[in-house]
C-alpha cells in the first residue's frame, strides 16, 4: 500500500516500512492510520519468524513495527535475529499490553520503543521520533570512524615526520663530522706545526689565539653533532641518559640525581631513541622554564614497561602554558610515545614541580637496583 501527504524532510521517501503482525486486522488499521498522517510509505507484511529473516535479508526498510507475541515466537526473537547485523534499524513494538517487565527488557535488548496498540494515534510520532534518533546514532558512528582514521592518519604522519627528522640530523651530523670535522682537524696539525716552527712574538700570539678558537669550535662541532645523533646510544640507553644527565648538570648547575632500577634490556632501536629524546627535551624544558633547584630522573623497566620520568621542583606548567599553540615540544613527545606504542603523562602543580613520564610496555623482565648521584 503506498500513501502519500507532507514528508519529513530527513529521509528518503516512501518510507520502507516492515509490519510484522499475524493480525491481518490490525495490519489493515495501523495502514490506515497511518495513510492519516503527512508522510508517503510503502508498508508490507510479515506474519513468521523465517518470513521476517528472509525479508530483512534480502531488503532494506527505514522501520519495523512488531506486535509482541507471535505464534511460536515474540517481537525480542526477531530483534534478537536481525540487530547484529542492523544495530540501528528502528524497532517499534506495536502491540497490546506486554507488561512492564517485557518492555523494559525489550528496551534493554536495543528496541527503540514500545507503543500500545489503543494509542495508534500516536504512532507517527513514535516513528520519526525513532528515525530521528537512528539517524544521530548513525551519524555519530561515522562521526567516530572518521574521527579515529584521521587521527591514526596523523600518528602515521608523525611517526614519518619524526623518522625523517632523524635521517636527516644523522646526515647533517655525519657531514659535520666528515667535512667541517676533517677540515678543522687538519687546521690543527697546521697551526701545531706554525707554532713550533714560529718564533716572532707577534705571530706567536696570534697562533695561540686561533688555536683557542680552534679549540672552541672544536667543542662546538662535537656538541652540535651529540645533539643531532646522539652517538653515545650506540652504548646503550642508559650510558647516554647518564652522559646527558651530566652534561646538563653540569651546564645548568641544577642538582641532578638519578634513580636507575633496571635489566639491562635490550631496547628497539626506536625506543631508545623515544626515551632519549623525551629526556632530552624534558631537560630543555627545565633548563628554559621551570625555575627550579633540583632534578630526578628515574628510570626502571620493571614488569615488563620501560618508564621515564623526568621531575623537577619548578613552578610548574599552567594550563595556558599547556594550550600555547606554538609550543611543539610536549606534544611531539607525546605523538613520539604512540609511535612506538607507548604513552606520555604530564603531571604538574603550580608551585610544586613538573614530572614528565614516558611509559612504553617491553618483553617482560626482573629488576635489580643502583642509584647514581651526579654532582
Ligand atoms: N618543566 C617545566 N616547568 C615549567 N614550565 C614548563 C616545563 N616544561 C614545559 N613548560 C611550559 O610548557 C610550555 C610548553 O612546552 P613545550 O611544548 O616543550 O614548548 P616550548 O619549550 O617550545 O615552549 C612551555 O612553553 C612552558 O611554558
Ligand atoms: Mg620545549
Amino acid at each position: 500500500m503506498i500513501a502519500s501527504n507532507a514528508s519529513p524532510g530527513f529521509k528518503e521517501l516512501p518510507l520502507r516500512i516492515l509490519h510484522l503482525e499475524d493480525s491481518r486486522l490490525d495490519h489493515e488499521l495501523v495502514s490506515r492510520e497511518l495513510a492519516k498522517g503527512g508522510t508517503p510509505f510503502v508498508i508490507e507484511r510479515v506474519e513468521t519468524l523465517p518470513e521476517f529473516v528472509s525479508v530483512t535479508s534480502q531488503r532494506t526498510f527505514d522501520i519495523v513495527l512488531a506486535d509482541f507475541r507471535l505464534p511460536g515466537f515474540t517481537a525480542l526473537d526477531a530483534w534478537n535475529a536481525i540487530s547484529s547485523h542492523s544495530p540501528h534499524l528502528p524497532f517499534i513494538l506495536l502491540s497490546g499490553a506486554i507488561g512492564e517487565a517485557a518492555a523494559v527488557n525489550a528496551i534493554q535488548a536495543g528496541v527503540s520503543d514500545y507503543l500500545h496498540k489503543d494509542e495508534l494515534s500516536k504512532l507517527w510520532r513514535v516513528i520519526l521520533r525513532a528515525l530521528e534518533v537512528s539517524q544521530v546514532k548513525v551519524a555519530e558512528e561515522k562521526a567516530n570512524r572518521e574521527l579515529k582514521l584521521s587521527e591514526k592518519r596523523l600518528a602515521q604522519f608523525a611517526e614519518h615526520l619524526q623518522s625523517t627528522i632523524e635521517n636527516e640530523r644523522a646526515d647533517i651530523a655525519r657531514e659535520i663530522h666528515d667535512d667541517i670535522g676533517g677540515a678543522l682537524a687538519a687546521v690543527k696539525l697546521d697551526l701545531a706545526w706554525l707554532s713550533r716552527h714560529t718564533t716572532a712574538s707577534e705571530a706567536r700570539g696570534h697562533i695561540d689565539t686561533a688555536q683557542e678558537m680552534l679549540q672552541h669550535a672544536l667543542g662546538a662541532s662535537q656538541r652540535i653533532m651529540m645533539n643531532l645523533r646522539p652517538a653515545i646510544l650506540d652504548q646503550g640507553l642508559y650510558p647516554a641518559l647518564q652522559w646527558l644527565v651530566r652534561n646538563f648538570e653540569k651546564r645548568t648547575g641544577i642538582h641532578s640525581t638519578m634513580a636507575i632500577n633496571h635489566e639491562a634490556l635490550k631496547l628497539e632501536r626506536a625506543v631508545e631513541l623515544a626515551a632519549y629524546r623525551t629526556t632530552q627535551e624534558a631537560l630543555t624544558n627545565i633548563s628554559k622554564h621551570a625555575d627550579c633547584t633540583a632534578v630526578r630522573i628515574e628510570l626502571s623497566d620493571a614488569e615488563g614497561v620501560l618508564t621515564i620520568e623526568v621531575s623537577d621542583n619548578g613552578k610548574g606548567i599552567s594550563n595556558p602554558d599547556r594550550e600555547k599553540p606554538k609550543a611543539f615540544g610536549l606534544r611531539g613527545l607525546q605523538e613520539r610515545a604512540k609511535s612506538v606504542g607507548g604513552w606520555l603523562d604530564i603531571s604538574s602543580t603550580p608551585g610544586k614541580g613538573t614530572s614528565i613520564i614516558l611509559s612504553v610496555p617491553l618483553a617482560g623482565n626482573t629488576p635489580q637496583h643502583e642509584e647514581e648521584q651526579f654532582q
